[in-house]
């Protein structure tokens, strides 16, 4: 079966940096056209080069787009799809998240990630969904965490962003499937990317290295089982064991476990210089 990307105009958000520019380079060889979504547009035109060197066929559209904004959003469809023709693929990459206790995060950030995370994901594909189900193919890769399915304190809200998508990619994968549209939600554990330094990591301690993979890695396994119409892929051994024996754990359970990490999270942040708590 061909992968859902072979021949298609695609969109990938986020491809200025980390799993999104993985994403990019790893549908390349494959792809009709690839439209690059981000705010920073020299990283998005270093890509294009390199992209359009490797393969000269393909067609690559930089779109600087800020999707916290979702007049911007509705312009990016527009553009490409005006450009390029018809979206096959949309991979909703583009996210960050938010390190903290819930009662020092800063509203605008929290805001911020909402509407990134959730609205920009959730517009999108309602403005590509339509037209995939009318044709009986296409897809949409939506790239969720390990915080879709689980939870952890001191990342509430960054948690129910991704539950959020989660819930959004399982559904419309029920829906989609029968009609010939494959919906893949990606949970990866910790990716060594920039995210890191966006999040705002409060604890002082970097993610276990045991349990971290390469962006590249990401993308590739990602795409494995987007290629096979997976409804969930989760990247790494690690992680796969991880989501897997909390899959069977008790929700209260974690609950208790989690009540001496969420004291600690505290004395961590409150003890962090001013700044950065
Ligand atoms: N790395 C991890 O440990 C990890 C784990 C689980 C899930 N994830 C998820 O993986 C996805 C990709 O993250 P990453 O790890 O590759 O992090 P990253 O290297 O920081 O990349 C994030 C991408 O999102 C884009 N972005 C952020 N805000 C945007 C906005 N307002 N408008 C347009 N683009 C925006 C950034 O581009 P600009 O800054 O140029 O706009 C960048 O290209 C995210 O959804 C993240 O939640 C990451």
């Amino acid at each position: 079966m061909a992968s859902p990307w072979k021949d298609a105009v695609v969109v990938v958000t986020g491809a200025s940096s980390g799993i999104g520019l993985e994403l990019a380079r790893h549908m390349a060889p494959e792809a009709k056209a690839l439209a690059l979504v981000a705010r920073r547009r020299e990283r998005l035109e270093d890509l294009a080069v390199e992209l359009r060197e490797k393969h000269p066929r393909l067609e690559v559209m930089v779109r600087p787009t800020d999707l916290a904004d979702l007049a911007q959003c509705g312009a990016m469809i527009d553009d490409v799809t005006a450009r390029l023709g018809r979206i096959g693929v949309l991979v909703n990459n583009a996210g960050f998240g938010d390190m903290g206790v819930f009662d020092r995060a800063d509203w605008d950030k929290i805001h911020s990630m909402i509407q990134v995370n959730v609205t920009a994901l959730t517009y999108l594909s309602q403005r590509v969904f339509p037209e995939m189900v009318a044709m009986g193919h296409g897809g949409i890769l939506n790239i969720s965490s390990g915080f879709g399915l689980e939870f952890l304190p001191s990342f509430a809200a960054y948690v129910a962003t991704k539950h959020y998508v989660t819930g959004l990619s399982e559904s419309l994968h029920c829906e989609g499937r029968p009609l010939g549209v494959t919906v893949t939600q990606v949970c990866p554990g910790p990716v060594d990317t920039e995210f890191e330094g966006v999040l705002g990591n409060k604890a002082g301690r970097p993610p276990p290295s045991i349990a971290q993979i390469s962006a590249a890695k990401c993308a590739r396994q990602a795409l494995r089982g987007f290629a096979r119409r997976r409804a969930l892929v989760i990247p790494g051994f690690f992680m796969k064991l991880t989501m897997w024996s909390g899959a069977w754990s008790p929700r209260w359970l974690k609950r208790l476990i989690y009540l001496p990490v969420a004291s600690w999270f505290r004395r961590r942040q409150l003890a962090a210089p001013l700044a950065d708590a």
